[in-house]
Formats: C-alpha cells, sequence, structure tokens
C-alpha cells in the first residue's frame, strides 16, 4: 500500500509536468529553472543544515555550504552592485518578515501602497507588517496611469513622516517613483524598503528600474518570478552596518533556522546566468509583454494603463468584465491549455477575490523558453479565439512543442547527471 501511494505521487508529478509541457505557461510570478539549478536542488545540499552565517554555524559539515554560500552572496552583490545581500531567506514573503523584524518596532509608521493599487499581503495589515504590530498608512495611486501619484504621495510622507517607507507591488507595471520622492524621505527620516519580488530578474537584467542607485536601502525579492531561479528568496542592500546587523538577525535567528541549502547553490547558479544572459532575457520579456499588450488591445480587449503604454514590466493587467469576468476567463482558458490567474483590478473594492474582473498575464517564462514577439501575437490571438467560443487546444499544444528548452541559461549538456549528485 505504502509503495503504491509514492507510486502515485511519481505518476501524478508526471501528470503534472505533461500539464504544463503543453500549455502556454502565463502566470506573472512564476518561471523554470536551469538545468544546472535543478542539480542543485537534488543534491545533497538538499538534505542538510547550516544555521547562522558562513564561518560562524553551530554544525559540522558546513564546509562546502560555507563556500558555496560565500559565493552566492558575492554573485548576487555584484549582479545588484549592492553593498550588502543575504540569500538566505526561503521566499520573498520570508525576506519581508525578516526586514519588517529588522526595520521596525509594534507601533512605528509604515507608508506603503495599498492592496487594492496591487501590493502584496505581506504589506497588509493581516499580513507580515501587521502582525509586526506596524501601522500602515498608504501611498496615492493613480488608477488611470496605473502608477503612484508622487505629488499626493508627497504631501503624505510630510504629514505622515513614516519611519519606514515600502515600494512594492505583485501587479508591478511600471517603476517606483523613489528618486522623485527621495529627498522628502529623507527630510522625514524614512528607510526605503523596495519589495522587487515581480521584478528582480528586470532589474538585475538592468531593464527596470535601479532602485539602490535610486536610493533605496534595501531590496527584497523572491528568486523564482522573473529572476529565474529557485523557489527561494533575497535581500540586498546598500545600508549602514548597524541596519545590516538588524536584518542578518531579523533573517536567522529572527524568521528561519536553516535555509534550504540546495535553492541557496541554485541561486548561485541562476545568479552566474543572469550576469551572462540576463539583459538579454529582460530586454525580451518586456519587449515580449509590450506586444502581447498592444495585439490584446487592438483584438479589443481592455487592456489597463493604455496611456501609459500598458507596461514597463513583464505584466499586463486586463480588465475582463466584458468577457465574462475574471473566473470565466481564467477558467477557459485553462480549459484551452493557457494558463493565467483571474486577478482584482481598480474598482474591484466590492468584488470576491474569487470572482475579480480582471486578469493578470505576465511573459517571462513564454520568454524563458524562446518565444518572441511573433509568438505573442500568435498567443493574444488564440486567447482571442478560446474565449469567442472556438476550441484552440490543438493549436495550443503545436505551438508549445516548439518551446520546450529553457534559454537563457548554460544548457542541458552542461550539466551532469541528476541522480549521481542525488544520493
Ligand atoms: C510584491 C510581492 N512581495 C512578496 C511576494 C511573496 O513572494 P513569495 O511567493 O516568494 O513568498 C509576492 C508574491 O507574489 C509579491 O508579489
Amino acid at each position: 500500500m505504502a509503495l503504491s501511494d509514492a507510486i502515485w505521487f511519481r505518476q501524478k508529478a508526471e501528470e503534472h509536468n505533461n500539464l504544463f509541457r503543453h500549455s502556454i505557461p502565463l502566470i506573472a510570478s512564476e518561471n523554470l529553472i536551469s538545468p544546472i539549478t535543478k542539480e542543485m536542488i537534488v543534491s545533497d545540499l538538499n538534505n542538510r543544515y547550516a544555521e547562522g552565517l558562513p564561518g560562524h554555524r553551530y554544525y559540522q559539515g558546513n564546509r562546502i555550504v560555507d563556500e558555496i554560500e560565500t559565493r552566492t552572496e558575492q554573485l548576487m552583490k555584484t549582479l545588484f552592485n549592492s553593498k550588502q545581500a543575504d540569500v538566505r531567506p526561503i521566499s520573498g514573503t520570508n525576506a519581508n518578515q525578516a526586514l519588517v523584524f529588522a526595520l521596525g518596532e509594534p507601533g512605528d509608521k509604515i507608508l506603503s501602497p495599498s492592496l487594492d493599487s496591487g501590493a502584496h499581503i505581506s504589506s497588509a495589515e493581516f499580513g507580515a507588517v501587521g502582525m509586526r504590530g506596524l501601522k500602515s498608512s498608504h501611498m496615492s495611486f493613480d488608477f488611470n496611469e496605473m502608477k503612484i501619484d508622487v505629488d499626493e504621495t508627497r504631501k503624505i510622507i510630510l504629514s505622515e513622516k513614516p519611519k519606514i517607507t515600502l515600494f512594492g507591488f505583485s501587479v508591478f507595471l511600471f517603476p517606483a517613483p523613489i528618486k522623485e520622492l527621495k529627498n522628502d524621505l529623507d527630510e522625514v527620516g524614512s528607510k526605503i524598503w523596495y519589495d522587487g519580488a515581480h521584478v528582480l530578474g528586470l532589474i538585475a537584467g538592468k531593464r527596470f528600474q535601479d532602485p539602490l542607485r535610486e536610493g533605496a536601502d534595501l531590496i527584497t525579492g523572491s528568486t523564482h518570478k522573473t529572476f529565474p531561479g529557485p523557489q527561494h528568496g533575497a535581500i540586498l542592500g546598500n545600508t549602514d552596518d548597524e541596519t545590516w546587523k538588524k536584518v542578518r538577525r531579523g533573517v536567522f535567528p529572527g524568521v528561519l533556522s536553516n535555509h534550504h541549502l540546495g535553492m541557496m547553490a541554485g541561486l548561485g547558479v541562476t545568479a552566474s546566468e543572469m550576469l551572462e544572459f540576463g539583459e538579454t532575457y529582460a530586454d525580451s520579456v518586456i519587449t515580449n509583454a509590450k506586444t502581447l499588450a498592444q495585439e490584446l488591445h487592438s483584438l479589443g480587449f481592455n487592456v489597463l494603463a493604455e496611456k501609459s503604454g500598458f507596461t514597463e514590466s513583464h505584466t499586463i493587467l486586463v480588465d475582463v468584465k466584458g468577457n465574462g469576468g475574471g473566473k470565466y476567463v481564467a477558467e477557459t482558458l485553462e480549459a484551452n491549455g493557457i494558463i493565467l490567474n483571474k486577478n482584482m483590478i481598480p474598482g474591484d473594492s466590492n468584488k470576491k477575490a474569487q470572482d475579480p474582473s480582471g486578469i493578470r498575464i505576465g511573459t517571462q517564462e513564454v520568454t524563458r523558453i524562446g518565444m518572441g514577439r511573433s509568438e505573442m501575437v500568435h498567443v493574444a490571438n488564440l486567447i482571442y479565439s478560446a474565449l469567442n467560443g472556438k476550441d484552440v487546444r490543438e493549436d495550443v499544444r503545436d505551438l508549445k512543442e516548439q518551446f520546450q528548452e529553457v534559454k537563457y541559461c548554460y544548457g542541458k549538456e552542461t550539466a551532469y547527471n541528476f541522480l549521481q549528485l542525488y544520493r
């Protein structure tokens, strides 16, 4: 019985692999890892513990882990041109938790975007920020342009005097106005925290804003969204030593003990690949997003932020009220092999999260498998046809069959046998 249960899992994993083999993946927070990164995850590193920092561990057996962690930090610092890097958080949320502990005390004021302007739940009252007891106020947001309203937000900064200011979105269409607000934030003595979970790969590829050069003290991020690495997190800093010490302690022992060493090594591999391929990858991700947005718009879809050019990132937000609503659209596309998510859009505050008026689309994963502008035009037309009653399953499979290899990384031939590494 037990063996048959285990085999059931293997079969299900295979079924899942096949599902994605034949689908067009457009979830804005997902990506594919490279062959060498995959090897790190199945290596013996996956089985070990390493609490603390290199040279200051609590367990034996960490000699090589220390080398790997030091090298991963170094590569991340080079990639982001940062003074500091912590590569231990095991997700973007975990990195955010570490920062709320490091930067704030219960009762401190934090300024951030509101949830309905696209912020992540970790900055909500019921998320990490609220659970730390921080008191939130929100930036003003221009829903027409889908950008932070600089003038109104400046007034809020000067009246609220937040101790921490957080820039970051789960629908991150345009760069945040850090440099525009930097002087005001300095005037009130606010630390600037940038949650780059979604756009970390675009920043690494130098095709989005450069938050540390614009004045951010710290960046947190997921390493598996536009940054095409393992499910993990990271913190990058250009801050003073005292703050950085608090960040280090916020991570460990604050919010984790062991930090998933196979993933961390995979992050090191991805960082090195991004140093080599990141700029062309990020370029293509953004070009694809713009092309897809334009084509959907031409086909009559209500792509948001038309006035601002739809997007400067990997993400597009589409109002699909006129197409049956977010739930219907996402499910109809899924039935046709096109995978994306329903999403709240401006004006949805009375709507349930399970049935919002929009969909969110990301182009990072289709870019990672080599799709370009002509495929984006094709994908837009498949979406249009599926939502107009056509069965496009075969067309989706035919298109996807041509794009099965992960690009912008060292190829399969560079990896050795996974099983040899996994004891
Ligand atoms: C802005 C933002 N921050 C943090 C996170 C959390 O990242 P993770 O899923 O790695 O915990 C997300 C996830 O989508 C996000 O959009």
